[in-house]
Order: C-alpha cells, then sequence, then structure tokens
C-alpha cells in the first residue's frame, strides 16, 4: 500500500474492507457455510458464527420483514440492495456459488421467525450436500423438495421472476431514469454556474435533490450513469463536463463505500468544482486555440476564484467548506505540484479533491474541450494519468478509477471480430475485455433493433473486442444510441 496514502483513505480503504451491513450478512452467511463444511454442528465456534448471522439479520431488519440473500448474473442482492462482495476475496465462496449453479439454487430467503437451530439445521443440510456430477440430479431434487423451518431455497427461475430488473421493459425504464436523473443535474449545474456569475443565490435544496438522484442510480448499478458521460456533441460543454465530473466522482465515491451524506457532499463538490471560471473572461474560456502563457496565467486563478465564490454564495456548513476546499485543490497533485502555488500548509489535497482531480483530468482529456483541444480515447487518457500516479494522482483511487471505466468504457464504441459494431454499456469487472454491450450494426449495415450481448456470456465467446472506434468514421454519434432504447 502507498505509504504516502493520508488517513482518510485509510479509513475509506477500512470501510471498503469492512463494508456496510448488507456487505457483512453475506460475508457472515459463507463464513458460516464453510464452517459447516469443516466442523461439527455442536461445536462452540459455529454456534457462535450463527447467532452472529442472526445478529446481522436483526441489524437489517428493521420493519420485521422477511430477508432474502441471493445471486443475480454474478451480483449479490439482500432483498433489492446490491452488495459489493467479492467472491475470490471470500476464499471458498467461489467453490460454493459454482455448486449453487448446478443444483439451480439462487438465494435463500430468511424469515423473520427464524430461529438459531433452524439456521443450524438449514447450514447444515447445505454444507452436506457434495456436488458431483453424478448427483447433481438428484441432489438438485433435495434442494426442491426439502422442507426447512423459517428457511426457504430460491430457485435461479423463482429469483428471475422475482427481479424484473432484468426485463427488457424494466432495463428500458431504469435507463431512462438514469438518463432524466443525469440531465436534471446537468440543468442544476447551469443553475449554479449562472448564479454565480450574477450573484443570485444558489438554490442549494434543489441541488441536494439532484445529486440525490444520481447517488441513487449508481448504487443500484454502478455504471448506469458513467454510459451518459460519453455524450460530448453540445453546443456548450461546461455543464456537462461538471455533471462528468459529479458522475465519476460518485461512481468512484461509492466504490470506496462512502456513506450517503459524505456521496451528498463528494457530488456537490463535484459540480462546483470549476465554478470559479465563470470570474474569468468568457472568450478565454471557448478560445479555440490553444492558450498561452498569458491565458494560462488566468486560468490559474480559478480555483482560488471558485472557493471565493463558494463562500461567498452558499451558507457557510460542510457542505460549503467541503465544496471551497475542492475547488481550490483541484489541480493541485498529490505532491502539491500544480495550481494554485500559494498554498500556505503544505497538507496533501482532501479525499475530495483528489477524488475531483482524477474525474476531472479524464473527462478533460477525453473530451478535448476543456483545456487541451485535441481529443484523445480514453484508453490513451488513462495510460497517460498512470504514468504520474503517486505524484499527480492518489495512487489507490486511480487504480480504482481504471477499473472502473475499464478498458472499454461504456460510451465507447467497438469493433468486434464478427464484423459487428456495438456500443459499450457496462464494464464487467470479472472480465474486462467483455463488457455488456449494444449491437448497433453489422456489415450490411444498421440493425433496426439493437441486440443487447453480454459479452461475458459464453454463448458469444466467438464475439470479441477487435478494437475501440470512432464513430464519426463511420458516421455514426455515440449519443443517438445513448439516448435511444
Ligand atoms: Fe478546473
Ligand atoms: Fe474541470
Amino acid at each position: 500500500m502507498n505509504k504516502a496514502m493520508s488517513s482518510d483513505v485509510q479509513v475509506e480503504l477500512a470501510r471498503v474492507l469492512g463494508g456496510p451491513e448488507e456487505e457483512r450478512l453475506v460475508n457472515a452467511f459463507f463464513v458460516m457455510y464453510k464452517t459447516a463444511r469443516i466442523i461439527d454442528a455442536t461445536n462452540a465456534m459455529f454456534a457462535r458464527q450463527a447467532d452472529a448471522f442472526i445478529e446481522r439479520l436483526r441489524a437489517l431488519r428493521i420493519d420485521r420483514r422477511d430477508i432474502t440473500v441471493k445471486r443475480v448474473s454474478r451480483r449479490f442482492f439482500v432483498n433489492d440492495r446490491m452488495v459489493r462482495f467479492n467472491e475470490a476475496g471470500n476464499v471458498g465462496a467461489d467453490v460454493i456459488l459454482t455448486e449453487w449453479k448446478l443444483l439451480g439454487l439462487a438465494g435463500v430467503k430468511f424469515s423473520s421467525r427464524l430461529e438459531r437451530q433452524d439456521l443450524i439445521d438449514f447450514v447444515v443440510f447445505l454444507a452436506g450436500l457434495r456436488v458431483t456430477e453424478e448427483n447433481v440430479e438428484q441432489l438438485a431434487e433435495r434442494v426442491r423438495t426439502c422442507s426447512l423451518q423459517g428457511i426457504e431455497l430460491l430457485s435461479v427461475q423463482q429469483i428471475e421472476e422475482e427481479l424484473p430488473a432484468f426485463s427488457d421493459a424494466v432495463r428500458a425504464r431504469f435507463r431512462r431514469s438514469a438518463r432524466e436523473s443525469f440531465f436534471r443535474a446537468m440543468a442544476v449545474a447551469e443553475d449554479l454556474i449562472l448564479s454565480a456569475s450574477t450573484e443570485r443565490e444558489v438554490n442549494m435544496s434543489k441541488t441536494r435533490r439532484v445529486v440525490q438522484g444520481l447517488i441513487e442510480h449508481i448504487l443500484k448499478d454502478e455504471s448506469s450513469l458513467i454510459e451518459l458521460t460519453a455524450i460530448r456533441d453540445y453546443d456548450d460543454y461546461t455543464y456537462a463536463h461538471s455533471t462528468n465530473v459529479c458522475v465519476y466522482a460518485l461512481t468512484l465515491g461509492v466504490q470506496l463505500g462512502l456513506d450517503r451524506p459524505r456521496l451528498s457532499q463528494l457530488g456537490f463538490s463535484a459540480l462546483f468544482h470549476d465554478v470559479g471560471k465563470v470570474k474569468l473572461p468568457e472568450d478565454l474560456i471557448r478560445k479555440p486555440d490553444r492558450f498561452n502563457e498569458n491565458d494560462w496565467q488566468q486560468i490559474r486563478q480559478h480555483p482560488l476564484l471558485g472557493a471565493k465564490t463558494i463562500l461567498r454564495h452558499i451558507e457557510h456548513d460542510v457542505y460549503a467548506a467541503r465544496a471551497a476546499r475542492t475547488a481550490f485543490e483541484h489541480h493541485l497533485g498529490t505532491d502539491l505540484t500544480g495550481y494554485p502555488q500559494q498554498v500556505l500548509d503544505q497538507r496533501r489535497p482532501s479525499l475530495f479533491s483528489r477524488i475531483v482531480t482524477i474525474a476531472d483530468t479524464f473527462d478533460a482529456l477525453t473530451s478535448g474541450r476543456v483545456y487541451i483541444k485535441e481529443k484523445i480515447t480514453p484508453a490513451e487518457a488513462l495510460r497517460r494519468m498512470h504514468t504520474q500516479q503517486g505524484q499527480k494522482y492518489d495512487q489507490l483511487l486511480l487504480k480504482l478509477f481504471i477499473d472502473m471505466v475499464g478498458i472499454y468504457p461504456p460510451g465507447s464504441m467497438v469493433l468486434l471480430s464478427t464484423r459487428e459494431v456495438a456500443l459499450v454499456v457496462a464494464t464487467n469487472r470479472e472480465n474486462p475485455l467483455r463488457p455488456y454491450v449494444r449491437i448497433i450494426g453489422n456489415e450490411s449495415g444498421l440493425l433496426d433493433i439493437p441486440e443487447w450481448v453480454d459479452l461475458s456470456d459464453l454463448e458469444h465467446k466467438k464475439r470479441k473486442i477487435v478494437r475501440m472506434i470512432d464513430p464519426r468514421k463511420y458516421g455514426l454519434r455515440a449519443s443517438d444510441y445513448i439516448l435511444s432504447d
């Protein structure tokens, strides 16, 4: 681990490892399950683990509901909340899950009346099923017909019925609401910037509501908004830039396991990061040519101007304080190079600033519309940023960010080995080379109805990504596909 890592990152990392309540529940479940395979059910250690698990169930069961732990498409859910659970990190869990798959088992529902002995009987029953090729049919039948007290085993079919989130109609609805949330954030970014330039008061409650909307979408599906950052053909890129930076920062914040109040402050700080630019001449900001030294001297003022603007326009609370610090520090490297150089103390930039710096640089490089006037591919942007990890960018955060946008970031267009052209919809963490895509055309032309394909699915193993393509060369616009269903 990076020695220079500040304590707040360590705190955040500890949170990632500890995880929220749902994450602990899934972990406790697998610990108990694995223990049942090695020791006798009468062992005191096993009883303690069962108690710990029931304790976790209680902590979650505020309204005395039943609790379901299930796995859908390699993702874990506790009721309808997705859990960041790393199978590989929990030694042995992948073996159990492979067995579940063979048995057609996808989840377990724990009744609110569950007793400790019921739980022990259940785990002993499940852990005792040693699946082999020969007995799989027979065991699957035992799972289907078993009767356990306080517990229901859920089959893959049941889960799919229960989770309409994966039907096309629901997916389309979710995408539409993610889009609405994104464009609402962009309107708020515009409003914020205009308020600051005309000395009007910023509508704080609206801004918080909109940031909350973004957070809800990201918590449900981490890549739901990343795809939208790829729409770059706006007349005025300023507001889209703030919104994109906000989406990247929040997605990274969710990965770090930040709680909702902190996510809300982070989103808010990200939306405001460039607000100081309203105090600079407009023709400088919109200058189509490269900046000269004189331009840069002015540009370097925007972090300080931003911090001042925030403190002047917003009531002094934790939101304002964090946003002001982020605006001030977002062009400072972790090694304190960059600007502004009139930093009084030699503290490293805050966690929020380091997150926003990464989000900001990535968006600026890939849009070619913020500082540099030529746009580069996401992969090239990540490569350049990687060469400055530890100096300009926080090493841990940059690594998380690279994992998050992936080799083929959502919103990019790719050519497949089958000569098909596809739009990347979501990254696939287990297999970054095989993301989730929408095929929009083939050698004969554009498809009337784009086809949704999970490239990591074995049935699509013939389709491989050959390379990323520039949609303009094919007369296509990524945004047309991102904005359609
Ligand atoms: Fe900036
Ligand atoms: Fe920026």
